[in-house]
C-alpha cells in the first residue's frame, strides 16, 4: 500500500474520473456533483490537496481531500477521507491522515478542521488523530446534524 500525493495541476482527466468515481460511491446520495469536485480539485488559489492510498496493483483504496480555509489561509479544511470497505480496519485512514499531517506541519497550516454527520459517529477516530474541540454547529441541507472538531499543528 502506498500512499501519494496527487499534483493538482498535473493531474489528467482520466485521473480525476478514478478519483471522482470513488469518492461518489461512499459519499451518495450527497456527493458533489463532477463540476464542484472538479472546481475543488483544481483551486490552486486555496491550494487543494489529494492523497491517496493505492494497492501494489494500483487500485484506489482511499483517499483524502482538503483545501485552505477561505477565510483564513493558516487553516485548512479536511473535506473528505474515505477508504475502500474492503481494505477498512487495517490502518489506511491512519497512513493517510498522518500523511496529511505531516504534508501541511512542513507548512504554514497552524490548524486543521474538520466538519461531518453526527450519525456518522466519527468523534472517536477523529480523537485519536489529536482532533478536539467537539461541537455541534448547525446542520446539513437535509436535517443532518454538522458536527466540527479541529486539530493545531504546532
Ligand atoms: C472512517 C474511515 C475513513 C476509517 O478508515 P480505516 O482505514 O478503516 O481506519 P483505520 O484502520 O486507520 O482505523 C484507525 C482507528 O480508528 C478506528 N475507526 C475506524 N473507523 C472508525 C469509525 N467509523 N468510527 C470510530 N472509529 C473508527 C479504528 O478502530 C482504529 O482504531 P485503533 O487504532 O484503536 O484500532 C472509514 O471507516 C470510512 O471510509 N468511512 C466512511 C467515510 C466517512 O464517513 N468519512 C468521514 C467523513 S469525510
Amino acid at each position: 500500500m502506498k500512499i501519494e500525493r496527487k499534483s493538482t495541476s498535473l493531474i489528467d482527466n482520466k485521473e480525476k474520473n478514478r478519483i471522482f468515481n470513488f469518492y461518489k460511491k461512499y459519499f451518495s446520495p450527497h456527493h458533489w456533483n463532477k463540476k464542484y469536485f472538479n472546481q475543488f480539485t483544481k483551486d490552486n488559489q486555496r491550494q487543494s490537496l489529494i492523497l491517496v492510498a493505492e494497492t501494489n496493483s494500483n487500485n484506489l483504496a482511499g483517499l483524502i481531500l482538503g483545501r485552505r480555509d477561505k477565510n483564513n489561509k493558516y487553516f485548512f479544511n479536511l473535506s473528505i477521507i474515505v477508504v475502500d470497505f474492503k481494505y477498512r480496519k487495517k490502518g489506511i485512514a491512519t497512513k493517510l491522515m498522518k500523511e496529511l499531517i505531516s504534508n501541511l506541519s512542513k507548512g504554514k497550516t497552524k490548524k486543521i478542521i474538520i466538519h461531518f454527520r453526527e450519525k456518522n459517529n466519527l468523534k472517536n477516530f477523529y480523537q485519536k488523530f489529536g482532533f478536539c474541540n467537539f461541537k455541534i454547529i448547525g446542520k446539513y441541507n437535509n436535517g443532518d446534524n454538522k458536527c466540527f472538531m479541529e486539530l493545531k499543528i504546532v
